[in-house]
């Protein structure tokens, strides 16, 4: 966690705008195609780093949450996200993807580009679906975009050891190789898909309605 420092976020803030708004407003046609998502506009973005993503839903008219460990990262999300945080339908949040309770219910919660293998491990991996689980509103949808895994990407498995060892992240091992459409399954989630996409997984699953 140390490693999302003020000089990381800033380098983060300003190199990671394009994957955003590449990846979400595909995020938000999946999700509007969804029952709930043809009228719920609420968004948890879990692990939402400095922000970008929810400032193109805030710019769609959606409410959002911002969760994140990092004070750098959250600075930055702030103040992308100002007009909104000053108009009261963005706020971000600080804390622990694994350990968390909000008063708000969401339609939509994503977590995007690698934050699950950030966790320490599986009991933190289980304890945040939980977490999920409990601030969707009935037949919300969680999309995670991930790393790929070494079952459905064995061709990449020389990349993912190589990340391994130029990133400090103690899970990312255990989870190539953990059963995440099993922890899902297992938190209480249905309907789970998951498709790789180069090196990224993405799965979507939805709590029940
Ligand atoms: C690679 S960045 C992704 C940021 C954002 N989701 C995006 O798509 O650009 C990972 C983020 O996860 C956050 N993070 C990692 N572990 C976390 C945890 N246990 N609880 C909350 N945030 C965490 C980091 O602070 C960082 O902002």
């Amino acid at each position: 966690m140390q490693a999302y420092s003020s000089a990381f976020a800033r380098i983060y803030n300003e190199r990671w705008v394009e994957h955003a708004r590449h990846v979400a407003p595909i995020l938000r046609a999946f999700y509007e195609s969804t029952a709930l998502g043809a009228e719920n506009r609420h968004l948890l973005d879990l692990c939402c780093g400095t922000g970008q993503l929810a400032v193109h839903f805030l710019e769609h008219g959606y409410t959002v949450t911002g969760f994140d460990f990092s004070e750098p990262m959250l600075r930055y999300a702030c103040k992308n996200a100002a007009p909104y945080v000053a108009g009261g339908q963005a706020r971000f949040v600080q804390g622990d993807a694994s350990d968390f309770a909000l008063d708000e219910r969401y339609g939509l919660v994503v977590s995007t580009f690698d934050v699950l293998n950030h966790l320490p491990d599986e009991a933190a991996l289980r304890a945040c679906f939980a977490c999920v689980y409990r601030v969707l509103e009935p037949g919300g949808v969680l999309v995670l975009a991930d790393s790929i895994q070494l079952a459905d990407s064995p061709q990449f498995s020389v990349a993912m050891e190589n990340f391994r060892r130029a990133f400090h992240e103690p899970y990312y091992p255990d989870y190539i190789r953990d059963d995440i459409d099993a922890r899902l399954s297992a938190a209480g989630f249905q309907g789970i898909t998951a498709e790789s996409h180069f090196m990224a997984r993405v799965w979507a699953a939805q709590k029940t309605p």
